[in-house]
């Protein structure tokens, strides 16, 4: 059955908005430096179509977040400030920040805002409740509002209280980026046009296991890099030696190879490696095919006939979906494979759609300067991943009604 339509933010009559508070829960889950300066701001840009609208609308903005996994504690390192000055100097405008999210001073602070002001309060997560959906605490948040929109599309696969239970308490929209990141994600899932390649690396195999089996039913080729291939190699029986591996996945990969042999579908390994004496730039490191790898290095790139591999796999591509470092690309040695993945999509930009999701490999793109050239960057890292595989996310599920 085809789920009904999602409510969204554009769809209300702006005259219902005028004045409104307008609680935001967005992704602002961002990396920061050990100065706690933000290392990458996409997620913070990418909520401002939102925010304008609101503005433009008379609206109070109260936005909501998590940061980091603080588990119920409260983080110094984790706090939002770092957030609200990025967001000042890209909305170029103040923003006040709180230093909680809940309770009678904040409810004093938010009371006292007026049409156009936006405040952001404090990480969700320092409060248990959150994650463990608590009613209460969504009734809380709820309370500061009259209108609740989620653009936290990184975080939809969470069923938590600031993307679910508040939604029972409030009318509830998604927002400018939820929309359309649900569209372009849509056009990979819809009769995209093919061949459709995927690529998939990242360090873990546990926790995407549907997706994979999901990402070999409906893409043509499926490329697997990063730490997660090593699990692949060592399943066509060859020596790892000391690279990241998992011994629990071993039977779930020969059970996913062996049901796509002799079918069109592919899942193209690596054939060679970069292999280093230790997780180091100091060590010695080289290339060898996966037949050599051995029993004292570890892997952490993939190899240059690889990266030729793939490449040519790539132009041959009408739409691309990459999730996942192909190496250890904070270490620039090891960088190559995930550099030259991204400069191949990106030059058959105009050729193909492609979609890039997840933090690592946006900030390889971003770092290159690539960032323009994808047709769809995705916030969400596992949001992005689940929702391609046809899982249901429990914030996007709650908006259509
Ligand atoms: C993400 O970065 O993928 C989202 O913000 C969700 O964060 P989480 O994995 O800590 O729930």
């Amino acid at each position: 059955m085809k789920s009904p339509s999602l409510a969204i933010l554009k769809n209300i009559p702006k005259d219902m908005l005028k004045k409104k508070r307008v609680l935001v829960r967005v992704d602002f889950n961002v990396p920061l430096s050990e100065s706690l300066q933000v290392k990458d701001d996409t997620r913070i840009r990418a909520a401002s179509d939102t925010v304008e609208y609101l503005l433009a609308c008379d609206c109070i903005i109260i936005l909501i977040s998590h940061l980091g996994r603080p588990n119920g504690n409260v983080v110094e390192s984790m706090r939002l400030d770092p957030v609200a000055r990025s967001l000042e100097s890209i909305m170029q405008r103040r923003v006040v920040k709180l230093n909680d999210c809940i309770g009678d001073d904040v409810k004093m602070a938010v009371d006292k805002l007026i049409s156009g002001d936006i405040v952001l309060l404090e990480n969700l997560r320092f409060h248990k409740e959150e994650e463990s959906n608590n009613p209460i605490f969504a009734q809380q948040l709820a309370s500061l509002a009259d209108i609740y929109v989620n653009d936290a599309f990184g975080a939809a696969h969470r069923a938590h209280a600031s993307t679910v239970g508040v939604t029972t308490y409030l009318p509830s929209f998604a927002g400018f980026l939820m929309a359309k990141e649900i569209k372009a994600l849509d056009r990979l899932i819809v009769d995209p046009e093919r061949p459709f390649i995927s690529i998939i690396g990242g360090a873990k195999i546990s926790g995407k296991i549907e997706i994979l089996e999901r990402l070999t039913e409906i893409s043509d080729k499926l490329l697997i890099g990063g730490g997660m291939a090593y699990t692949f190699i060592a399943a066509q029986g060859f020596e790892i030696g000391k690279s990241i591996w998992e011994y629990n996945q071993i039977d779930f990969v020969k059970r996913l190879m062996a049901k796509i042999q002799g079918s069109s579908k592919k899942i193209i390994i690596p054939t060679d490696v970069h292999v280093s004496g230790d997780f180091s730039i100091n060590s010695e490191s080289r290339i060898v095919p996966i037949a050599e790898i051995g029993e004292h290095v570890l892997g952490m790139d993939i190899g240059e006939k690889t990266i030729d591999e793939f490449k040519k796999i790539i132009d041959s591509a009408k739409t691309v979906f990459w999730n996942g470092p192909l190496g250890v690309f904070e270490m620039a040695k090891f960088a190559r494979g995930t550099n030259e993945i991204a400069k191949k999509i990106a030059s058959i930009h105009g050729k193909v759609y492609s979609v890039i999701g997840g933090g690592d490999s946006i900030s390889a793109v971003n770092k290159l300067g690539l960032a323009s050239k994808f047709s769809h960057i995705s916030t969400g890292g596992g949001a992005s991943l689940e929702y391609v595989a046809g899982r249901e996310l429990p914030g996007i599920e709650v908006l259509r009604k």
